[in-house]
């Protein structure tokens, strides 16, 4: 039987923090609300000049040395991301040259703020059927770069970070992924998107002037949908390993609001002590709050061997994911 197996997590996040306070000056709003309504405190977010090959360069090799390989040791890099360096090429294939890693298959996926957890589930079927034996994936944004810092709906949540994890083929079933479960429905693509610069609206003056190049968010019918798919995908999870909720020893959810992750523990009736928060410090960076939040509780130590981790994703498309992962 050939495992799927995590030999090690990197996370990176930017050095620049933006506080409430900070936003209340850039747009009607206020700490009260953003604390309430979404439990962010202050976010991350990158240098002008900073694109996001060089956050995620900097997860990457933080997963590679814990991981205890060399980057050519790599056979494949995927980046699950909605704000990559460049239209062509994929990230993906930036991050292959400054790692070294000649000999990795490279591309990025765009599943939002599921990206990673796709991301897990196509390395986990590469390894599965034995095309590939050691993977780097990776969920990493910049979101600073495309939200609207004048739309008060949008730049109070959305942040900046990376973080990425190696799996690796195993004969032993420790650090495993035992499954993924990957789910979309296009119908409610319209409650998140960025409407310009791709081939149905080209870049031109007038997609700029009308702001089109930023994320527009419907983030009220969104939050519906959300709840509702995030409780599915996990039972669906759960279900399928043959576990219970109570049966979970950790449950790492993308960091979208404080209110959604909160409404999932409860509907799974887990205790808060068992869900990994970083939302109040970190805010909402898409692709990379799972594996960033997934790296930070196994560094604190509090990962113990043969703890059920359940993760799951809700994002744009809408798109949403779950796994489970036997430490
Ligand atoms: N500061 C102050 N007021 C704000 C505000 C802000 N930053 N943003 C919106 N408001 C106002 C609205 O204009 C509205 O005012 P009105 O009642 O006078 O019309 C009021 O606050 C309520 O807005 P609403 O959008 O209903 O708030 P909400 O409770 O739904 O919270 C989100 C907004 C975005 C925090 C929440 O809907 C959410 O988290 N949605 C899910 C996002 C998501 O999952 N995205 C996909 C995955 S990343």
């Amino acid at each position: 039987m050939i495992y799927p197996k995590i030999i090690g997590t990197g996370s990176h996040v930017p050095e620049k923090v933006i506080t409430n306070f900070d936003l209340e000056k850039l747009v009607d709003t206020s700490d009260e609300w953003i604390t309430t309504r979404t439990g962010i405190r202050e976010r991350r977010v990158v240098k002008e000049d900073v694109p996001l090959s060089a956050l995620a360069f900097d997860a990457s090799k933080k997963a590679i040395r814990s991981a205890g390989i060399e980057a050519r040791d790599l056979d494949l890099i995927i980046v699950g991301t909605i704000s990559p360096d460049m239209q062509l090429p994929s990230t993906a294939c930036f991050l292959q040259e400054m790692l070294g890693a000649k000999r990795a298959a490279a591309f990025d996926i765009a599943a939002a703020c599921s990206g990673f957890i796709y991301a897990l589930s196509i390395a986990e079927q590469y390894i599965k059927t034995g095309s590939y034996k050691t993977i780097l994936i990776v969920g990493a944004e910049v979101l600073s770069k495309v939200i609207d810092w004048t739309d008060r709906s949008t730049c109070v949540i959305f942040s900046d970070g990376a973080g990425a994890a190696v799996l690796q083929a195993s004969s032993e079933p420790s650090q495993v992924v035992l499954s993924t479960h990957l789910f979309a429905d296009g119908q409610f693509a319209k409650y998140l998107y960025i409407p310009g610069g791709g081939s149905l609206h080209p870049a031109s003056h007038e997609t700029v002037d009308k702001r089109m190049h930023y994320v527009k968010m419907s983030g009220n019918e969104l939050f519906k949908v959300a709840i509702r798919s995030m409780e599915e995908a996990c039972l669906i999870a759960l279900k399928h390993n043959g576990l219970r909720p109570e049966d979970v020893d950790l449950l790492i959810p993308h960091q979208a609001n404080l209110r959604i992750i909160e409404a999932t523990a409860k509907r799974l009736n887990l205790p808060m002590e068992k869900v990994v928060v970083t939302i109040h410090k970190y805010g909402n960076a898409s692709s990379a709050t799972i594996p960033i939040a997934l790296d930070e509780t196994i560094r604190a130590g509090k990962v113990k061997k043969g703890n059920i981790i359940l993760s799951v994703a809700f994002g744009g498309g809408v798109t949403w994911a779950s796994t489970v992962i036997r430490w």
